[in-house]
């Protein structure tokens, strides 16, 4: 049986230890860099959690009531806190919750401000109207409804989440 030498020259030794220690401290500098790009990415679940209003399922009546609150805002590098708002109301057998934000350029809508048409949502702007589900009001310029937030009710208490668009 014969043996063969494998010898290694001096420059396949420092070529291969070059490359070994190269890639480590590569592999070492890169990984948090494509943590840190992705991570918000990868908690983009986050938005989708329900916050407390502050009011509970008794206090609700079919006529919309405006309720402001707060959202803690967590984008991966900074942390906020952001006041939202929303209708909020008895639909039949559930609770809705709407979005103030008119659909067609962006006013803050209002619950029974126009005179002719109280039982409405109107917007002043360029006198936006949407029926109390939200459904816009066709000949008024907003061509969609009103978005619609996720409604969690917890021990009585409302509980919103993240705000739907509706075609
Ligand atoms: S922004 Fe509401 S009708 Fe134009």
């Amino acid at each position: 049986m014969s043996e063969k030498k494998h010898r290694v020259s001096r420059r396949q030794f420092l070529t291969y230890t070059l490359t070994g220690v190269g890639g480590f401290m590569a592999a070492g500098m890169l990984a948090p860099m494509v943590r840190m790009a992705l991570d918000p990415a990868l908690e983009a679940g986050a938005d989708s959690d329900f916050v407390s209003i502050g009011l509970s399922e008794d206090e609700l009546s079919e006529e919309p009531q405006r309720v402001d609150f707060t959202v803690e805002l967590d984008d991966g590098w900074y942390q906020s806190e952001q006041t939202q708002s929303a209708w909020v109301f008895r639909n039949g057998d559930e609770v809705m919750a709407l979005s103030p934000i008119c659909t067609h350029l962006g006013c803050t809508v209002n619950w029974g401000t126009n005179e002719d048409n109280p039982e409405e949502f109107f917007c002043p702007c360029h006198f936006g109207r949407f029926e109390r589900d939200g459904t816009n009001i066709p000949g008024t310029p907003p061509t969609r409804p009103l978005d619609v937030y996720e409604v969690e009710v917890r021990d009585g208490m409302i509980y919103l989440g993240q705000i739907n668009q509706r075609d």
